[in-house]
């Protein structure tokens, strides 16, 4: 079954427990916790070089943690899950030149032994979902930056994932195009019953996002503070911005992002 039809009681907590992770000498993250509820939009801000990515790739199972665990529904994440998926920041590296869009959407499903048939019909499902059918026959160069990022979003709901993980997904986007792929997430987690973990450098970004925003700093990176975004599902980019709670919730991850 795929993620456009997928009832509610296959989402699972997504559970961080006590996680610390080194590199040889180097402590980089320490003791830390977070739940990721099913259907809950969690942002994750850091400065630069704090460890959020590597937080990703132990959520995702590319990176094991030196001591805690990650869970999801209960089951130890070692490796990568067909309900996990991650995408990069920089879509010109995740995918395939020569192949069309809707084989980029597809060819992992692949290896799952699935038919043609399905595979391009779950394909085309996924690409309708982040308003791309018509462009299933171009290649990855014949599209924009911020199309080409919805294939690769396109690509990870194929998987059939009901958590999605991303690492400044819009990092390398014009403003506006920017903007509007935020309001596709937004609209994406609404529509589908899926977790979703974004990790931003953009404050602003993350507020407008999230239902928790998680601050991570210090070396070793711990959560110094996690606040909960009271802002309702529907927003838009200007009077969400402008609501005054909106600036609350700004000022007071910039303050801690500063100290
Ligand atoms: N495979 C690795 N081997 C050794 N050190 C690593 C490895 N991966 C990351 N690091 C180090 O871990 C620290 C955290 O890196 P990470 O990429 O997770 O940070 P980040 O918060 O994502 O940074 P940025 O905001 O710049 O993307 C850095 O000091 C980095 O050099
Ligand atoms: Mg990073």
């Amino acid at each position: 079954m795929n993620s456009m039809n997928r009832p509610k009681s296959l989402a699972k907590p997504l559970v961080v427990d006590r996680m610390s992770k080194s590199f040889g000498a180097v402590d980089i993250m320490l003791d830390l916790n977070l739940r990721v509820e099913p259907g809950e939009f969690i942002c994750i801000v850091g400065p630069s070089g704090v460890g959020k990515t590597t937080l990703l790739r132990c959520l995702s199972g590319l990176a094991a943690p030196t001591s805690g665990q990650v869970t999801v529904g209960g089951e130890v994440v070692r490796e990568p899950l067909d309900e996990i998926a991650l995408v990069f920041q920089d879509y010109r590296g995740s995918l395939m030149p020569w192949m069309r869009t809707l084989e980029n959407v597809t060819f992992p499903l692949q290896g799952r032994g699935i038919g043609r048939e399905q595979r391009d019909r779950t394909g085309m499902e996924c690409l309708a979902a982040v308003g791309l059918e018509n462009a299933a026959r171009s290649y990855p160069w014949e599209l924009s930056g911020g199309m080409q990022q919805r294939v690769a979003i396109a690509r990870a709901l194929a998987y059939d994932a009901h958590i999605l993980l991303m690492d400044e997904p819009f990092g390398s986007l014009d403003a506006q195009t920017r903007l509007g792929l935020e309001d596709l997430v937004l609209d994406l987690r609404k529509r589908l019953n899926i977790s979703i973990v974004v990790v931003t450098h953009d404050i602003d970004e993350a507020v407008y996002l999230a239902d928790r925003v998680v601050v991570l700093s210090g070396r070793p990176a711990t959560v110094v503070d996690t606040v909960t975004v009271d802002l309702g599902l529907n927003r838009d980019q200007l009077t969400t911005k402008s609501d005054p709670r909106f600036v609350q919730y700004r000022n007071r991850v910039l303050k801690e992002i500063m100290q």
